[in-house]
């Protein structure tokens, strides 16, 4: 056995006890969420009808670190710290002098990086007595970290889940029910927002956030959890830049790019947001890259304006590169990837230029992830696959360069529920659907009234 190190693994007593807060680092000053009724920014106020006061602090906190409860920590403990892994029989596949390395998230009982904030989210729901939490689910992954999340708090939880991803990944519903939840196709017919967009049958995720925002409002036992985009999600998920940082010091390097695929933005945050912060503080020159789907390009194609957070309009204005939030993606298989925004503060990040995008289809997307899986062993969830085709791009030019670079993704989902995409791929039936620019167009013609940004 070769004594070069395979995979860098962290004791559970090295479990972050904070998450990073990035708010107070961000350059100038930051533009607020809106209520749209008023134009003015949305307090805390505009949010206690569907969240807990808990994660509403969070959201608007401003110190650089907000502690994690215990409570939490004794959950993260089931699969947390992740390990960190080098790349190493990718590196020789691709005969490239880069060092490739990979935080795989895919160990938790979810399968992704989302039981990061599904679990803080319940801790705190539950602990201002809620019954019952809504939630959207793109992928099945945020759903199943829900689920999996109230079942470890007794909470009782309702999903819709986007129309595409309920027929392409029928045994994701069936892990949902099983940590007892309730799930609805979205559209459905059991909301307004859902019967309103009865039309688009495969959905999208602005619509299935409209019918579980919904849901929240109308029931004052019931609240509702997003899985993305918001502060206080992009913050839990910064457990996995921290621990990374360590990791990455046990190897005895710093990466030169970090690489992360982006939906609402979450996972992107998590791994980055902590070395994001040492660039902002001069301690590092390190570069960040956000993949998409080119069917989805909301950072690379997008406007950066004030739009809604989902389909129906109901949430506040968000400040985000957006495709418009009634612009309905095409149903791609990285369902976790077709959201019509992103995160206000990693938008924020792109337009000051310390973050790049860049798009790709679905078969130079697949044919990274099979060639990832037949160098490394582990099958990626097709969102992360996307951040692989970039990995695989920026080590194909480190080779050009002879440079020798190190690279760092998040590999934040394994894709074992994501098989019919796979079997699309290898029997040559994948399409690569094109994006419209036309229905962008009418989309953004129809963004809200609001201050423009700068
Ligand atoms: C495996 C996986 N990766 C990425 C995403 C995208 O979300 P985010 O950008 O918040 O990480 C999802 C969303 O469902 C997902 O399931």
């Amino acid at each position: 056995m070769s004594d070069e190190p395979v995979k860098y693994v962290l004791p559970e007593s090295d479990i972050p006890t904070h998450w990073v807060n990035l708010m107070p680092d961000l350059p100038g000053d930051p533009s607020p969420p809106l209520n749209p009724g008023t134009g003015e920014p949305a307090g805390p106020d505009d949010l206690t009808p569907i969240f807990p006061m808990g994660l509403i602090q969070q959201e608007v906190a401003t110190d650089p670190e907000v502690e994690i409860p215990d409570e939490v920590r004794d959950v993260y403990k089931r699969w947390r710290p992740s390990p960190l892994f080098r790349a190493r029989r990718l590196e020789r596949a691709l005969d490239t002098p880069a060092h490739i390395y990979y935080k795989y998230e895919g160990g938790s009982p979810a399968g992704s990086h989302k039981p990061n904030s599904a679990v803080p989210q319940a801790y705190e729901n539950k602990k201002a007595g809620v019954r019952r939490l809504a939630t959207e689910t793109g992928a099945g992954q945020w759903g199943s970290a829900l689920a999996l999340a109230c079942s470890l708090f007794d909470l009782e939880c309702v999903v819709y889940m986007v129309g595409a991803s309920y027929d392409q990944k029928p045994y994701r519903r069936s892990m949902m029910e099983t940590w007892g939840a309730t799930v609805h196709r979205s559209p459905s017919d059991t909301t307004e927002a859902g019967r309103t967009h009865v039309e688009h049958q495969s959905g999208s995720l602005g619509i299935a956030i409209s019918e579980a925002v919904e849901v929240a409002a109308g029931d004052s036992e019931t609240n509702y959890a997003l899985g993305s985009v918001l502060n206080h999600v992009c913050m839990h998920q910064t457990v996995i830049g921290q621990e990374a940082m360590r990791q990455m010091e046990m190897a005895g390097e710093e990466p030169d790019i970090v690489i992360g695929c982006v939906g609402g933005g979450s996972n992107f945050a998590g791994l980055s947001f902590p070395f994001v912060r040492r660039r902002l503080r001069g301690e590092s020159e390190a570069r960040f890259l956000a993949a998409e789907p080119a069917a989805c390009p909301t950072l690379t194609r997008g406007v950066y304006r004030y739009d809604f957070g989902d389909t129906s309009g109901t949430t506040p204005l968000l400040p985000m590169y957006t495709l418009g939030h009634d612009f309905v993606p095409p149903p791609v298989h990285a369902g976790g990837l077709r959201y019509h925004g992103d995160s206000p503060l990693l938008c924020g990040l792109v337009r000051a230029g310390l973050i790049d995008a860049v798009a790709y289809r679905q078969n130079e997307t697949f044919e990274a992830a099979v060639r990832f899986a037949r160098t490394e062993g582990i099958l990626p969830a097709p969102e992360p696959a996307h951040a692989i085709r970039a990995v695989i791009a920026e080590a194909e030019s480190a080779r050009e360069s002879g440079e020798e670079r190190v690279i760092l993704f998040g590999l934040c989902g394994h894709g074992h529920f994501d098989m019919s995409a796979y079997d699309a791929y290898l029997s040559g039936t994948l399409e690569d659907i094109e994006f419209s620019e036309a229905e962008m167009e009418a989309a953004l013609e129809r963004l809200p009234e609001a201050p423009a940004l700068a």
